[in-house]
Formats: structure tokens, C-alpha cells, sequence
């Protein structure tokens, strides 16, 4: 966000002329479905923002607040979070856990500039995205929405997207949930997060100073409450460590109703004055849909109870984001024709390829030769809604606005159809994700035993994924796994595709199958890439942004959990999670070698250099996330085992060897004290290169080096 003077002489001037009432309607938003009767009253007036309205009522609403006293333009948002994802026809990339597995910042930064132009051409301003919550109970519904479990590797991508969206001036953006909205207890979505600010700076507010240093434009308050005291009222986290210690100049939106919810649900306020006093006073500029806050708000500046000063400093904020974007001005929009254009589409190719994860192969792909006959079997084989997961005009529009989809999609069946034209491809659905109506396990092991190759697709369906959608139980639903064991003793080889929005318990999976691959929300072009990497057209690189679990009741399994459990381990599951972090397999193998740091012994406040050799020994360029971790010995608070503090993702052709160095900063052996101080404590520390999240160790060793930090 940039601070403008003469901006802001004109914002202070405009603020002057405005009465108590219009400033308060600059600090609603509105959506239309959700207060019919509310909606054609109040859009009469000058109201500071919409949601959710797309196609030509947007200009229409634009005109109509030209008329008014004050003619602020509104800002309008969308949940654009993967793509302008709610308009039929315009690009859907895959989801935010996809795009995570990249491990790529530029294309990530490239995908946020192209949804900008899309939502910009349709007459929008602002996104709801990214999130930069924190995914480590994945019993929690909105994991497909996250960037996965680590605050470092979430911080980075935040950032990059988030430079995207603002590049142009086209959009502004919005970092969301503040804060620790994703760890809510058991999972439960919006429920209350039971961590100490200590453990807030440690590991959630992180990703939030990348998005403000980044230059985000908005941050919304979190649904949740946090040791019992509701975001929307928590003036210490949105104020004095936002504002103050972060330095954010943009404005705080609440999220839906929020400042209703803090009576109604949390109970810490009486009544929506109440409500009204306490989110303002705690940080809030901007309150979504809570009509009631309004007249509360207008009432109690009038009767003392909050400072006008106080919804002036909102107006400001609000002002200067509509500044920024250019909307006081007439400014020419994007044409149309950026929607879904060849080079979005050519981007989200490249993306989609990089977000998916190789888990397993035992040399069955890539598939040398086309098969004379190839079985697609399994209930997300052809079901686009479930391949783009939420968030998406089929999953949060009417019904009658997707039934005919423009976009030109791939599901598995059809990128297979493409990429293999000369084999024979047979289709069944095998059973439905849930229940077993249409379920005919028969049918899938027929074509399956006269098939060369059997590709399946598993996984989840949107009934499992989304806001208030946590699950209880990450098992494969319906007859899933029946499906699997009937198909794989067939002798067939099955190349299982995990067409799912968060990691599930696949144990099994993984030893039935004779590969895996994961697709988290493939977008658009999911199936098409998903058949080229079992073509062998490309040479798969995503890496894991988040660990599975080898059973629900072993949750949390992240990766930068603490080494003080007993055994570390349940007693009736095997210690670990399936899959950690930073893992993933390729078509050739990277050899890592000669790791080196500049000094063993550091003094504090000095950097140190570390590198390895990487060398890809097989037949086939690639490309690798080299992965820098850290590991504290000893300190005054516990610190997570590893933490990733580094990443660099390199192209390397067969034979080719690079050197990859990182700079450990002091803020990467940083840890908050019990007085809530970040500090480096002198001691020793372990420094890994590795290719996925290392095991912890005290000792040098082949991806680890230990230094000292002293006085
Ligand atoms: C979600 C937000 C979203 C908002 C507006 C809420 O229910 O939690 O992430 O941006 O709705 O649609």
C-alpha cells in the first residue's frame, strides 16, 4: 500500500463534506442474495462496497452511486481464489493447494497477475484472496483453500500472488483469515483456536507480514475467535500488532456477518451496539453484510460511545484503497477478451503440470508405449465439479448459471481420450465418492480385466470440502476402497489419480496401486496433464505442501511438529505421517552431494552460507525444489524439530549437476521468546539441503551441516 500525499489531502477533503451516515455506509458492504428487501433500499445510497455481484448489475450500481451526494465509486469483491473462478467461462486454475505443490513464486506470481486482468475485464475490483491460513487439521474443511501447513513456504506464495493480483493496479487484494482461523480446534470450522500470541507471532502471523510487506491492500478478519476472544473484537491482534508492529496502511474487511456473529454466536456483545463498539474500536474498517451495523454504529458515535475520529480513520483507510485503484477516476478496464485467453490458458498449462505430485511408481510410468486398451474407472474420472473443488461457479453459484459450462475442460477421461487417440478407452464410474447409488464395481472389473492399463480415479466430492464441511473421518468414503481391491486383483496395473481437495488416509492406495498421483483442485486442465505425466510428456516436480495422515485419529501429522512426545507415536498406528512435507517423485533421480557452509561458528547477527551439488543421474531434464530446513538444539521454548527456511527450484538436464546455495539469515534461526520477542539464542543449529522435509539430527551428515551461533 502506498501513501500518497496529495491521495490523501484529497481523501481528507471528500471526508470533510461527509455526514456521520454516509461515512457509516462507506463501512458496509453488501450482498445482494442475502438481504433482498435491504439490497434495493440501501443501493439507493452510497454504500462503500458490494460482494458477490457480477455481469452488468455492476455498472448499473456503479452509475447509480455516481448520483449520489458524494458519488464515491463502491469497490467491488469477488472470491476469486483460483482464478475468476465464479464466472463461467473465465480461466479456473487449480486450487490454492495445488498451486502449492509448484513450490514456484514466479508462476504463482504470473497466475495472480492473469486473475486480475480476468476479474478486472469483468468489471470487479477487489479478490478475496489469497488465504493464508495454516492447514494442519485437515479434518478442517477449507484445507483446499490454504497453501498448505508451513508458515514459511505459506508466506512466500501469499507474497507471490499477492504482487501478482496488485501489479497492474487492476485489483486489490485480500489477505485472509486473521488470524489462525485454519487451527481451530478438532477441525471445526470457525470454532475457537485455543494458541498464546506467543504461538500467534510464532507461527501465524509470519505469513501475514509477507502479505503486508508484499503490499496487500486488505486483510479480513477471521470468522473464528482466538483463547476466546473473537477476531472481530481483538483490538491487540488487529491493531496494535497488524497496524502497528506490521505496518498495514490498507483497510480490515470482517468476514460474513461477523460483526452479527459476535453477538448472536460468540456472545461477547449484548446487542449489534455493542457489537458495533467493540469492532470498531478493535480495528475493523470494513463490516460485511451485518446490516444491523448501520444504525448501531451511526447511534453510537452519536451517543459517545465511539470516537467519530475512530470511522473517519475507516473512511480514510476505505478511501485510499478506492484511490489506489484509480476508481475515483474513469479508467478503461481490461478487454473482455483476457478471459480464458490463449495465454491464461498456456500459464494454468504450466501451473497445473507443476501442482501435480508423483506419490508412488514402481516403473510402471511413464507409459513407454500407447496401450492397445485403457480402463478410466472411478467416480472422479469425469466429474468436473469435483475436480475443481470449491470455490468455483459450480460449486457456489446457482445452478441454472453452470448448466451449460463454458469452459473448456479436462477431466481424466478426457485428457486420456487426447493423449492416448490411438489406444482404446473404456469408461466406468465404479461407484459414486459417497454412498453406493449407481455403484457397479461389476462393470469397472470387467473393462478393467480386458484393459492393458487401468487409470483410477478416486477421491472426494464437494458435499466434503468447503466452509462448514469438516469431516470427521478421512478414510475414502462410499465403496471406495472396495472399488480399488476388486480392480487391482484383476492384475491389471493401476495408476491410482487422488482427485481430492485435502490429503485422505491412503494407506491402502499406496500399496495397491502401482502408481499414485495426486491432483488437489486440477482446475481447468487437471485431466489434461494428468494423462501427459502418465504419458510421460512431462517430467513430473511437485513437491507436498502438507503431510498425510496414516489415519484421522493420528491428526496432526505436519512435519514441523515437536520431538517431546512420548515415543512419538500413537500406540495402534505407525509413528509418522504417510507422507510428509516436501516429498514428491520425478521420472529421474536427483543425486544431492558435497554439502558445505561457509563457517561453523557464527556470531550473532551474522549470516551463513550453505550449498550442496545437485545432480540429476537419470535420463530424463527435470526440475527440483531444493529445500532448505533448520533445526534448533536447545532453547528457552520448545521450537518445532525442522522448519523449512528456504526453497529454490532448479531445471537440471540428465547429467547436469548445479551447486544451489542459500543465505541463513539471523531471522531464519529466530525464535519468540516467552515475552513474545523474536530472538536468535546462542547455541547450535542444524542446517539441512535436502529434497524433502529431513529427518532431525544433531550431527553432520548427508543433508545436514550443524553450526554454532555466539555472543
Ligand atoms: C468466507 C470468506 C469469503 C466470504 C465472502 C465467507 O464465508 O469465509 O473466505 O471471502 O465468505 O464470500
Amino acid at each position: 500500500m502506498k501513501i500518497n500525499p496529495a491521495t490523501e489531502q484529497k481523501i481528507n477533503d471528500i471526508i470533510e463534506k461527509m455526514s456521520l451516515e454516509e461515512k457509516v455506509l462507506q463501512m458496509f458492504q453488501m450482498d445482494k442474495s442475502a438481504h433482498k428487501e435491504a439490497y434495493s433500499e440501501l443501493s439507493k445510497l452510497n454504500i462503500g462496497s458490494y460482494l458477490s455481484i457480477m455481469g452488468e448489475e455492476v455498472d448499473y450500481l456503479r452509475e447509480k452511486a455516481k448520483k449520489t451526494k458524494n458519488a464515491i465509486p463502491p469497490i467491488f469483491g469477488i472470491d476469486a481464489i483460483h482464478g475468476h473462478s465464479l464466472k463461467n467461462g473465465a480461466t479456473i486454475f487449480p486450487s490454492q493447494l495445488a498451486m502449492a505443490c509448484s513450490f514456484n513464486e514466479e508462476l504463482i506470481e504470473e497466475m495472480g497477475a492473469a486473475t486480475a486482468k480476468e476479474v478486472n475485464a469483468d468489471g470487479l475490483d477487489w479478490v478475496f484472496s489469497p488465504v493464508l491460513c495454516i492447514a494442519r487439521d485437515t479434518r478442517w474443511g477449507r484445507v483446499d483453500e490454504t497453501f498448505g501447513e508451513d508458515p514459511y513456504l505459506i508466506g512466500k506464495l501469499g507474497a507471490a500472488i499477492i504482487r501478482g493480483y496488485e501489479k497492474d493496479g487492476l485489483v486489490a487484494s485480500c489477505a485472509k483469515h486473521y488470524i489462525g482461523y485454519g487451527e481451530a480446534t478438532g477441525g471445526r470450522d470457525s470454532y475457537d483456536t485455543e494458541v498464546t500470541l506467543r504461538k500467534v507471532r510464532e507461527t501465524f502471523l509470519p505469513p501475514f507480514k509477507e502479505a503486508v510487506d508484499a503490499g496487500t491492500s486488505t486483510v479480513m478478519t477471521a470468522y473464528g475467535t482466538l483463547d476466546g476472544t473473537p477476531m472481530t473484537a481483538h483490538k491487540e491482534l488487529l491493531t496494535d500488532v497488524l497496524r502497528g508492529e506490521l505496518g498495514f496502511e490498507g483497510f480490515v474487511v470482517t468476514d460474513y456477518l461477523n460483526f452479527k456473529l459476535i453477538s448472536t454466536k460468540h456472545r461477547v456483545a449484548a446487542n449489534p451496539a455493542e457489537a458495533a463498539r467493540l469492532g470498531i474500536t478493535a480495528g475493523n474498517d470494513m463490516s460485511m453484510n451485518a446490516v444491523a451495523f448501520i444504525g448501531a454504529a451511526i447511534d453510537e458515535v452519536k451517543n459517545g460511545n465511539i470516537p467519530e475520529a475512530a470511522i473517519d480513520e475507516a473512511v480514510r483507510r476505505i478511501l485510499r484503497v478506492k484511490a489506489n485503484l484509480g476508481l475515483f477516476e474513469e479508467k478503461e478496464r481490461m478487454p473482455k477478451s483476457v478471459i480464458a485467453c490463449k495465454e491464461h490458458r498456456e500459464l494454468n498449462h504450466k501451473l497445473t503440470r507443476e501442482s501435480l505430485v508423483l506419490l508412488k511408481n514402481n516403473g510402471v510410468l511413464p507409459l513407454k508405449n500407447a496401450p492397445a486398451k485403457i480402463a478410466v474407472i472411478g467416480p472422479n474420472a469425469d466429474n468436473i465439479a469435483n475436480q475443481y473443488g470449491d470455490w468455483t461457479f459450480t460449486s457456489h453459484r446457482p445452478a441454472e448459471e453452470f448448466a451449460q459450462i463454458k469452459n473448456d475442460y479436462y477431466t481424466v477421461l478426457r485428457g486420456v481420450r487426447e493423449i492416448f487417440p490411438s489406444s482404446e478407452v473404456e469408461y466406468a464410474l465404479g461407484c459414486p465418492v459417497c454412498g453406493e447409488d449407481g455403484a457397479d464395481i461389476e462393470k469397472a472389473v470387467r473393462i478393467a480385466e480386458s484393459a492393458d492399463i487401468v487409470i483410477l480415479a478416486l477421491g472426494d466430492e464437494l458435499s466434503q470440502n468447503g466452509e462448514a464441511k469438516d469431516r470427521a473421518d478421512l478414510e475414502l468414503s462410499g465403496k471406495q476402497n472396495e472399488l480399488l481391491r476388486a480392480v487391482k486383483a484383476t492384475g491389471t496395473p493401476v495408476v491410482t489419480v487422488m482427485v481430492t481437495g485435502k490429503p485422505l488416509c491412503i494407506g491402502e492406495v499406496l500399496e495397491s496401486s502401482d502408481a499414485v498421483v495426486q491432483m488437489f483442485g486440477g482446475g481447468d486442465l487437471g485431466g489434461l496433464c494428468t494423462a501427459e505425466l502418465i504419458a510421460g510428456k512431462f517430467n513430473p516436480s511437485g513437491k507436498l505442501p502438507i503431510s498425510y495422515p496414516r489415519a484421522t485419529g493420528a491428526l496432526p501429522c505436519y512435519y514441523n511438529g515437536y520431538s517431546s512426545w512420548h515415543w512419538g507415536k500413537y500406540c495402534d498406528v505407525e509413528k509418522g505421517a504417510l507422507l510428509s512435507f516436501g516429498y514428491g517423485l520425478s521420472y529421474t533421480e536427483y543425486e544431492y552431494s558435497d554439502i558445505a557452509v561457509s563457517k561453523t561458528q557464527v556470531h550473532m547477527g551474522e549470516s551463513v552460507k550453505i550449498s550442496a551439488n545437485v545432480t540429476n543421474k537419470g535420463a530424463m531434464a527435470g526440475d527440483e525444489t531444493v529445500q532448505l530446513y533448520v533445526t534448533d538444539h536447545y532453547s528457552s521454548v520448545m521450537t518445532p524439530r525442522i522448519n523449512l527456511r528456504g526453497f529454490k527450484k532448479i531445471h537440471l538436464e540428465p547429467g547436469e549437476t548445479k551447486r544451489v546455495s542459500f543465505t541463513v539469515t539471523p531471522a531464519d534461526l529466530a525464535l519468540v521468546n516467552r515475552r513474545e520477542e523474536t530472538v536468535v539464542e546462542p547455541g547450535k543449529f542444524t542446517l539441512y539441503i535436502s529434497p524433502c522435509a529431513p529427518d532431525f539430527t544433531y550431527e553432520d551428515g548427508e543433508y545436514a551441516r550443524v553450526i554454532e551461533v555466539v555472543e
